[in-house]
């Protein structure tokens, strides 16, 4: 393992003002995204999509890196260049997600377990010769009645750790992402408990696997109350809960905590990110970014609707919002 390597990538992917673009949507998701929009969903209009955002002017200063799937990290620009060599020329990290997706747990009713580790290996090596430096597997944490189980916490936690011990032993920095989804009525104290059982379980399985944290990301949920619950708080409660949990229940040596957006407003997720960041403590990590449709939701309808360079200024615009949340620097009224 090449400690070095994966310590500067993992510093550079939370580099002072800068966050990660998420645009590795499977096929299925990303299709039916474009379907939403009325655009018939092809390899080709994935393509189209996806690179005229990689193409915008003068992002390099908030997006760090970008996460691809499998489909795009093989795809080109308009002028033939490869995306991830495009991304690599503009000082953009390109990204992988790596995990084959979030499948039924079994005798666990509602549950899953996301999958990918066969071959890892040998798809990571393959990643890094095409020019990735990190990577990305997402597992789902459903909370309800009498979820999550220990099963899948555990079954999760397993493979999130076995998973960040081969790209590292690969050369790519892991972001380990264990997602509790906002679906549900459930209350912010029910996220917060969930979270930190999740947190705990899986980097108690990084210690047993060797897991090198210095070059390992976090990417969490924020700790928010379910989207049906009647209570909804205050960003003010959700930004002090979400570090209060992530304080207690993450290793301090981890270079850099990396948001997922989750369903959240395009504003709600600045918003929480800011007052983190604004907070009169220093936080022992990083706090960014690694939204995809907090960057990308607005970009996607207006590209849908015929302007390629409105789409660009509708990702630009996001990127900057929350590339000054990075030191609490945003405000409202730079929404306008
Ligand atoms: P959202 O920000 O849309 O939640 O996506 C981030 C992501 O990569 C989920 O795996």
């Amino acid at each position: 393992m090449d400690e070095g390597l994966l310590e500067k990538t993992a510093n550079e992917l939370v580099a002072h003002g800068k966050g990660i673009l998420a645009a590795d949507e499977s096929n299925g998701t990303m299709s039916n995204r474009l379907e939403a929009v009325g655009v018939e969903p092809s390899s080709e209009t994935r393509r189209a999509y996806r690179s005229n955002i990689f193409a915008t002017s003068d992002y390099e200063s908030a997006i760090s890196g970008v996460i691809l799937f499998d489909e795009t990290i093989r795809q080109t620009m308009d002028d033939g260049t490869s995306i991830p060599d495009y991304l690599a020329s503009r000082g953009i990290h390109p990204g992988i997600k790596v995990d084959t997706g979030a499948k039924e747990l079994a005798h666990h009713s509602g549950e899953k377990i996301t999958e990918g580790l066969d071959g890892l290996r040998e798809r990571c090596m393959e990643y890094f010769a095409m020019g990735a430096r990190f990577a990305k597997w997402r597992a789902v944490i459903r909370i309800g009645d009498g979820i999550p189980s220990d099963s899948n916490i555990s079954t999760n936690a397993h493979a999130l750790a076995r998973y960040a011990a081969i790209c590292q032993e690969q050369g790519l920095v892991p972001i380990i992402e264990p997602e509790v989804l906002m679906d549900g009525d459930h209350d912010s104290q029910t996220c917060y408990d969930v979270t930190a059982r999740i947190l705990d379980a899986t980097f108690a399985e990084c210690n047993v696997q060797g897991v090198h944290i210095p070059g390992t990301l976090l990417k969490p949920n924020m700790v928010l109350p379910g989207k049906d619950c009647p209570d909804q708080g205050s960003r003010e409660q959700a930004a002090q809960m979400t570090v209060d949990c992530l304080t207690t229940h993450v290793p301090h040596n981890l270079p850099g905590i990396v948001f997922l957006s989750g369903g959240q407003s395009d504003e709600d997720a600045t918003a929480h990110l800011n007052l983190m960041n604004g907070m009169d403590v220093e936080h022992p990590w990083q706090l960014s970014y690694s939204y995809g449709r907090a960057l990308l939701a607005h970009a996607l309808q207006t590209w849908a609707s015929g302007s390629n360079e409105e789409s660009q200024n509708a990702f630009a615009h996001r990127a900057e919002m929350n590339s000054l949340a990075r030191s609490g620097d945003w405000s409202v009224d730079l929404e306008a």
